[in-house]
């Protein structure tokens, strides 16, 4: 056991830096834009569903597991999962499991950051323009956005510009660096959401003599049953994992910090929380009924530029719409600020803790991964002159999303299958609330694995459909110019699992060799 680990501060400190873990461009970006693709009141109900059967129960599985692999001094999931799932399997069994989910969860921390890390650098960008009035004057914001993303000039001044700061702040460490800034940007995050909720709502005449945001908040909140697709409800389970970080291991590297009797339940239940009030009350709130109401259904199909290209839009032509632009802009870019630094913290952790490299020097070594992994990200749209961003569009597609189901499955058959009543005893451990044992059986160990199986086989089945198992995906191959980045970044991600699996493996194999060689 480990003596000397880190801790968070505060309890309120711990409770702020996991709504910033989970609460990011995930919130205010990528589920309005799902909402609207797939028809607003009937994504909300497997929306719901997901959040039930599979959010819940696996944010107090990673919280678990967090605390529980932290005691052993480790904040990476190749180790975390070894742990749990030697109480249940042999240990080589349980090292091969350890070492796929390290692997897993070094893929998204690294890849996932690579392009989320550039739609900070564009939030950041729009809050200038916004500021300056760098758009107030462009005839077509969807025009404005795709010149953006082609210009070297504001990409590489402002994703560079985030990742230092992400590097500055991490370099502090998890109290100075993390839980202070989470402290500060939290907070201003709701309340700039609550100032654009009341200027939505109170939008008038003069901008859209028909203006009506109600008809917008219809949109979302009529459940709209034939409408209800498998493809939206993958999307909506799918969201889950992403908007609460779950399949990620950034939650459990949090939770690496806690003492062995810290609250999970309350805390992990505060979390979900705070969560989902930033991402159905403020992101759906703001974005999807100005959206709807301006542009109809089809101002929101502009995917992932909606709030970059619709919001833009409504912001040159109401008063004060300078201000209320960057209003928006900073809480997007807070909120993803908040939540790459869970990220960049992971790696950080990983050399820290596996490499022996102090958190200074292990900052900077993650500064130029991110500069060299999230190159393609930017040079993609300023060499091929498209806006398509098909190289983002491949690795979000696989990594940011399909893997994070796998991983989440992995998870929560570590504890609900392998651990079993042990994990059970340990998650109430410290509780307020205590998890009882049904919620445990029922949830933890049957539905949601079940769930997530079911899931992946629909979205699998959904993948193949949609052609992105072919060597020139569909969504590519009007345009050939973008297939080798698509296929580049292919050959990436299969890189960076080598690695990931290499590293995991040797790290388990190093502390506990003993035991992979008696099988005891
Ligand atoms: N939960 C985060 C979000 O909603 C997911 C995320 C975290 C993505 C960290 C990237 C980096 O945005
Ligand atoms: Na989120």
């Amino acid at each position: 056991m480990s003596e000397d680990r880190k801790n968070w501060g505060s309890k309120v400190g711990l409770v702020l830096a996991m709504a910033g873990n989970a609460v990011g461009l995930g919130n205010f970006w990528k589920y309005p834009y799902l909402l609207g693709k797939h028809g607003g009141g009937a994504f909300m109900v497997p929306y719901f569903a997901a959040l039930l059967i599979i959010g819940i129960p696996l944010m107090m599985v990673e919280w678990n597991l967090g605390r529980y692999g932290g005691k052993y001094g480790h904040g990476t999931l190749g180790p975390m999962i070894y742990l749990q799932a030697r109480e249940g399997i042999s240990p080589k069994a349980a090292a091969l499991m350890g070492a796929l989910a390290g692997m897993m969860a070094f893929a998204v921390t690294i890849l996932v950051n690579s392009y989320y890390n550039h739609v900070i650098g564009w939030t950041l960008g729009y809050a200038v323009l916004s500021i300056t009035g760098g758009y107030m004057n462009a005839g077509d914001t969807g025009a404005f956005f795709a010149s953006y993303i082609q210009n070297p000039g504001y990409i590489f001044i402002f994703w560079l510009l985030s990742v230092a700061f992400l590097a500055f702040a991490v370099m502090k460490g998890i109290q100075k660096g993390i839980e202070a800034w989470a402290k500060i940007m939290m907070p201003i995050i709701y309340l700039f959401g609550f100032i654009l909720i009341i200027r939505t709502l109170t939008l008038g005449a003069p901008v859209k003599p028909d203006w009506n945001p109600i008809a917008g908040l219809n949109f979302i909140w009529t459940p709209r049953w034939s409408e209800l697709s498998w493809t939206g409800a993958l999307a909506a389970a799918g969201q889950i994992f992403f908007t609460l970080s779950l399949g990620m291991g950034i939650i459990a590297n949090y939770a690496s910090y806690l003492k062995p009797d810290d609250d999970i339940i309350l805390s992990g239940i505060t979390t979900v929380s705070l969560n989902e009030f930033a991402e159905v009350i403020l992101g759906g709130t703001i974005a999807v009924p100005i959206a709807y109401t301006f542009l109809g259904t089809e101002g929101l199909k502009s995917g992932v530029g909606l709030s970059f290209i619709a919001l833009p839009n409504i912001f040159k032509s109401m008063a004060g719409g300078q201000f209320f632009g960057a209003l928006w802009f900073f809480i997007l870019f807070f909120a993803g600020f908040t939540s790459a630094i869970a990220m960049y913290n992971y790696l950080v952790a990983l050399l820290e803790e596996e490499m022996g490299i102090v958190r200074n020097k292990a900052s900077f070594v993650v500064f130029a991964l991110y500069f060299v992994v999230g190159l393609p990200v930017g040079l993609e749209p300023i060499l091929t002159k498209t806006a398509d961003l098909a190289y983002f569009t491949e690795i979000d597609n696989w990594v940011g999303t399909y893997l994070l189901v796998v991983l989440g499955l992995i998870e929560a058959i570590a504890a609900g299958w392998f651990m079993r009543g042990k994990a059970y005893d340990e998650m109430n451990k410290g509780s307020y609330w205590k998890v009882p044992s049904w919620f445990f059986k029922v949830f933890v160990q049957f539905l949601t694995p079940v769930s997530i199986i079911i899931l992946l086989i629909f979205s699998t089945k959904d993948y193949i459909n949609a052609g992105y198992f072919k060597l020139v995906p569909s969504f590519v191959e009007s345009t050939p110019i973008l297939i080798p980045w698509v296929q580049g970044a292919r050959l990436v991600i299969i890189f960076i699992f080598i690695i990931g699996f290499i590293q995991a493996y040797s790290t388990i194999k190093r502390k506990y060799g003993q035991e992979l060689a008696t099988g005891k």
